[in-house]
């Protein structure tokens, strides 16, 4: 069973617009709405591979209530706290070149009753979980020890952790030993202060966060696939993918495919590849089911290209992190 954990979740609407123009009404040709939040993404993924899956959120009003339900419905177990402010409702607007606008709103000031009340219920909820996912940023109100402070609490409960955030709420966690962090290529330069051009220059920013706590670092790379560095080496795994439709999403897929299987080692990041490739396959956030997964274009190594240049370099600026880390 995995529990996860999203602190800001949102209800997230999306309209298919044949363009985007400024100051005009713009009528659109379709409208879905989807439950939102990498957390949320990750139970989403969860439940699509056909595991068992609870999501603690904080929820509020009647968009709080619409989500529960949609989650529901995707067979995932609801750990709602009740919260004053009204859970937040992102749009998204597609225009037929895929081009994608979207407002984010900034969610909820939690309280401290409510912020000690999230804590609480992960708490309860982690006792019997193989893997607590904590993902996404912190809504307003929560410090950024927060995260800290919840993998605090979560291991003296006996449960593994999965981390998935960035900035100072990542580092601030880090010193409390997460047995997992899954950084994307932009938030480990962040994390480590300084550019990443290379996959060796990964490697070694994923070591440094091994140094600074966490047990294991599952880096995805975005089109140049996944690194695994743990006390036993560091792995690495890619797969082709002929037409990239939408990568929204693909680093919550997997994250929930390392933990479905096992949340350690060699094959456990090949499954995190497998459905990584598998998401940006399908259209805007759609999880995959085992239908759409294909292992076998899964290329594992521990002969890691460290002089491969990245498709897709980060070059950061100097960030509050960077002071930290250097
Ligand atoms: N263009 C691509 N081609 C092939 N695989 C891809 C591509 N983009 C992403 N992937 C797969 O999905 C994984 C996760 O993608 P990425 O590193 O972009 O995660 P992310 O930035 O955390 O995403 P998000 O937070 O939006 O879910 C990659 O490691 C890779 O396996
Ligand atoms: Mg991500």
């Amino acid at each position: 069973m995995i529990v996860t954990v999203t602190p800001n979740p949102s209800l997230d609407r999306t309209y298919e617009i044949p363009a985007l123009e400024r100051g005009a009404v713009v009528r659109a040709a379709g409208d879905r709405v989807d439950p939102g939040g990498k957390g949320v993404n990750v139970s989403r993924a969860v439940a699509a591979a056909g595991h068992r899956t609870v999501a603690v959120l904080p929820l509020g009003g009647p968009v709080g209530a619409l989500l529960a339900e949609l989650l529901a419905a995707h067979g995932i177990e609801v750990e709602g706290v009740p919260v004053a402010g009204p859970t937040r409702a992102n749009m998204s607007l597609v225009e037929p070149d895929g081009t994608l606008t979207k407002v984010n709103a900034p969610g909820p000031e939690l309280t401290p009753a409510e912020s000690e009340a999230l804590l609480e219920a992960v708490r309860a909820r982690s006792v019997g979980a193989d893997w607590i996912a904590c993902c996404g940023s912190l809504p307003r109100g929560l410090p950024p020890e927060w995260y800290a402070e919840l993998v605090a609490r979560t291991h003296r409960a006996g449960a593994r952790i999965a981390l998935d955030t960035s900035g100072p709420s990542l580092l601030a966690a880090l010193r409390e030993g997460p047995d997992v962090v899954k950084p994307n290529a932009e938030e480990l330069a962040e994390a480590v202060g300084r550019p990443l051009a290379t996959v060796g220059d990964a490697v070694k920013a994923a070591e440094e966060l091994r140094t600074m706590g966490a047990g294991a670092v599952l880096a995805s790379l975005g089109a140049d696939g996944q690194l695994l560095v743990d006390a036993t080496g560091t792995y690495y795994a890619s797969a082709e993918v002929a037409t990239v439709r939408s990568n929204v999403g693909a680093g919550d897929a997997s994250l929930a495919g390392f933990l479905t299987a096992g949340g350690t080692g060699e094959a456990a990041l090949a499954s995190a590849v497998a459905h990584g490739a598998a998401t940006v396959q399908l259209p805007g956030s759609v999880m995959p089911t085992p239908a759409d997964l294909d292992p076998a274009a899964v290329i594992t190594t521990l002969d890691v290209p460290n002089d491969r240049p990245l498709k897709e370099p980060v070059w950061t600026g100097a960030s509050p992190a960077s002071k930290g880390a250097a």
